[in-house]
């Protein structure tokens, strides 16, 4: 289900009490329910997350951590989950059918997750297997809906985070000679050049057009990109790298994947956010770095390291406005809520869309 299809269907409306606390009754609400429930309520939370939330997070980790988590996770009946909503849908998928996944606001979506329909992803491989024959094999970012996480587990194929995806694209070449890899076209490109692949080798598919754009000879195509991105770091770009270099040439630079080829290739290092945060943990006393990744993370590293001169790399940046809507007044509603014995935002992935869904994570998670 996409976001826009959750949001269509009904969707409960946080009651203006919760608008009309302050943070501190609000703050004491979540301790006294998350304290008298104790292990019956599991609250994982993304590295994205606002500070507000995520001192509240039993465990944080980036998206392999927390689909990790999910799976090994069996003591709680409640999961509240501080992120977006295909890492709740996943969740789901991994947990035990009587633990229910909820999302403290539905409308914490993911604009990349979207990017990818599965209509959009039937018709591209039926096109794609008139020009390929049976040569593909589909790999999916984490950061798509249920829906296409099990068109491709259908189809032989497996999800990939941004920790293990040059593992994973390894993986599928030894099932196939080509990969389709959804939704995120730089992932894809960033993680397959780095093993190699020349960017001649690599095409698009425009799933609005309907077209495949490619270079050279289509028979060379190895890898066939989705033509989605992130709308949070496709706003890191080659004009931020300049102003560095040119403005602090001792700073290192470092990003996420997600973003553009451009800015990855002039960066000094790129990984997940967990990557991120362990490098400059590791780093010494006095080191300068400008980042580039989502805002509340980069301020929540600034604040942890006092001692290092840490920028973001784009002075401009917003935080992921969908992350950020899992807010104090939204996870109290969800306690409040399951205290009441009325849950509400319940994450339930269709049992027949998470059957082929969970084979594409347990692929991916035997391999990490
Ligand atoms: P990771 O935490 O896996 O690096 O993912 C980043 C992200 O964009 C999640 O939406
Ligand atoms: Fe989606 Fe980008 Fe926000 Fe991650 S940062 S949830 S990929 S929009």
């Amino acid at each position: 289900m996409t976001i826009f299809d959750t949001m269509q269907a009904s969707t409960p409306v946080i009651p203006e009490k919760y608008t009309q606390m302050n943070a501190d009754e609000l703050t004491y609400r979540i301790c006294e329910i998350k304290e008298k429930m104790g292990p019956t309520l599991f609250l994982p939370g993304h590295h994205y997350q606002k500070d507000e939330v995520i001192q509240f997070a039993d465990a944080r980790g980036d998206s392999l951590q927390l689909a990790q988590l999910s799976a090994s996770h069996h003591e709680a009946e409640f999961i509240i989950f501080c992120g977006v909503h295909f890492m709740a849908e996943t969740a789901d998928i991994l947990t035990r059918n009587d633990q229910k996944v909820y999302l403290p606001d539905l409308r914490a979506g993911c604009s990349m997750a979207d990017m990818a329909t599965f209509n959009q992803t039937e018709k591209a491989w039926s096109r794609l297997m008139d020009v390929f024959d049976d040569s593909i094999v589909p790999l999916t970012y984490v950061n798509s809906t249920a829906a296409i996480k099990s068109f491709v587990g259908k189809h032989g194929g497996a999800t990939v985070t941004s920790s293990n995806a040059e593992k994973m694209i390894k993986w599928a070449f030894n099932q196939k000679e080509r990969i389709l890899f959804l939704p995120d076209q730089h992932l894809g490109r960033n993680t397959a050049y780095n093993l190699g692949i020349p960017l001649e080798q690599m095409a698009v598919w425009d799933p609005i057009k309907e077209v495949l754009i490619h270079e050279k000879d289509i028979k060379d195509v190895k890898v066939i990109l989705w033509k989605g991105h992130c709308s949070v770091h496709e706003n890191f770009t080659v004009s931020n790298i300049h102003h560095i270099r040119e403005n602090y040439p001792d700073m290192k630079i470092i990003v996420h994947p997600e973003c553009s080829r451009d800015v990855v290739s002039l960066s000094d290092h790129a990984g997940s956010t967990n990557y991120i945060i362990k490098t400059i943990d590791q780093a010494p006393s006095g080191s300068s770095w400008a980042i580039g990744t989502e805002m509340n993370l980069v301020n929540r590293i600034i604040h942890q390291h006092p001692d290092q001169q840490i920028v973001s790399l784009n002075p401009n940046m917003c935080p992921c406005l969908t992350m950020n809507r899992i807010d104090l007044p939204h996870l109290t509603w969800s306690l409040e809520a399951i205290e009441e014995g009325k849950p509400v935002n319940q994450i339930e992935v269709d049992r027949a869309i998470a059957v082929d869904a969970k084979k594409a994570l347990e692929r991916m998670l035997e391999r990490t």
